[in-house]
């Protein structure tokens, strides 16, 4: 069998390939995500050395590993993940413009028997998109919210033909046994009726799925605009899901109250341009309206995830136990 670095030179083409530093493990060890370099790929004519980022994930050792494997939800939600990144990347990436900047795709490879995956991916980094942050301001907010606004914009209507059919990692119908673990209440008793009302809009796009901050590589150069990484849980869905987990991944409970309004706008705003931008036709007043309402519904259906998941967690905040109360209401639920 190959090794990882011929597998690499193969499949890209190149001459020769430095692994280089490690970013993360992935997946309780049984992945990495590092950089390399490779040396004259045909699809960098002239250039000698590229710099890449590679993503691999072996889960022939996980089989082996765990018992009853095949019927573990959280193994299968997990292993179709990487089959989607890989998907996303080859069939839809292109269409991003540098508006909703993604990592260029090198080249994708799945292992026989979906015994795992490498995707070789350019270094944003190496194209100025070097920063990582947990603490956003104003001005990174905004080229987080404008990245959204335009990779919804490029997917209005899209179908999600080989990503998830509902897109997001906290999807209902991937997390029964956190559903099985909520509390008896009205939010558990509303689970499918917000998850239906979702998946019920008009208006749908493909969503991120996983949008909150850590996703996001920053430019110091261009602070106007970020690139995005981790395509696993994208899928089609309303734009407000990414939103309102974005908002949740960055805001505390006061901010996110007060700046509410704000950044919906901003979000409104681009999303409008962006929408013009790429000549798409469609009623925004009817999209907005829709969108604004569904906000609210984001908000509930990710509360009914964390409540299973993790039910002290310091997301269940007066601010969004507020925008649960009012679903729950409407829903009369209450
Ligand atoms: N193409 C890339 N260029 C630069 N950095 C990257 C690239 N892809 C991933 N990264 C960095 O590696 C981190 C982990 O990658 P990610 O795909 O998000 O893995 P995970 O699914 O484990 O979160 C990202 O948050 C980002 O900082
Ligand atoms: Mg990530």
């Amino acid at each position: 069998m190959d090794t990882l670095s011929e597998t690499i030179c193969r499949i890209t083409g190149a001459s020769s390939v430095e692994l280089g530093e490690e970013i993360q493990g992935l997946w309780s060890g049984y992945g990495v995500i590092q950089r390399a370099t490779l040396r004259r790929p045909p699809s960098a004519a002239g250039v000698e050395r590229m710099p890449v980022v590679i993503k691999h994930i072996d889960i022939s050792r996980v089989r082996c590993n765990r018992r009853g494997w095949g019927g573990d939800v959280s193994h299968l939600r997990k292993v179709r993940s990487y089959q989607v990144e890989k998907a996303f990347y080859e069939t839809f990436s292109q269409q991003c413009d540098a508006s909703c900047l993604v990592p260029g795709l090198i080249a994708a490879h799945e292992k026989e028997n979906a015994g795992g995956w490498i995707i070789v991916l350019d270094d944003l980094d190496a194209q100025g998109f070097d920063r990582r942050k947990d603490h956003v301001d104003e001005q990174s907010i905004h080229a987080c919210l404008s990245w959204l606004a335009n990779f919804h914009a490029t997917f209005m209507g899209t179908s999600a033909t080989g990503l998830w059919p509902i897109g997001t990692y906290w999807h209902l119908e991937t997390r029964p046994d956190e559903l099985a673990s909520m509390r008896a209440g009205p939010l558990k008793q509303s689970a499918h009726a917000i998850d239906s009302r979702l998946n019920a809009a008009k208006y749908q796009t493909l969503v991120h799925g996983d949008a909150k901050v850590a996703n996001f590589c920053f430019s110091d150069r261009d602070r106007d605009r970020v690139a995005a990484v981790d395509f696993q849980y994208v899928g089609r869905g309303c734009g407000m899901k990414d939103v309102a987990y974005f908002i949740s991944s960055c805001l505390s409970e006061q901010e996110a109250a007060s700046r509410q309004d704000s950044l919906l706008g901003f979000y409104f705003g681009r999303l409008e341009e962006a929408l013009s931008a790429r000549g798409i036709a469609i009623d925004f007043a009817a999209l907005q309206n829709e969108w604004l309402e569904l906000y609210l519904f984001a908000w509930a259906d990710f509360c009914r995830f964390l409540s299973g998941w993790s039910p002290g967690h310091w997301k269940l905040n007066a601010y969004s136990d507020g925008i649960t109360q009012s679903v729950l209401v409407q829903l009369g639920r209450s």
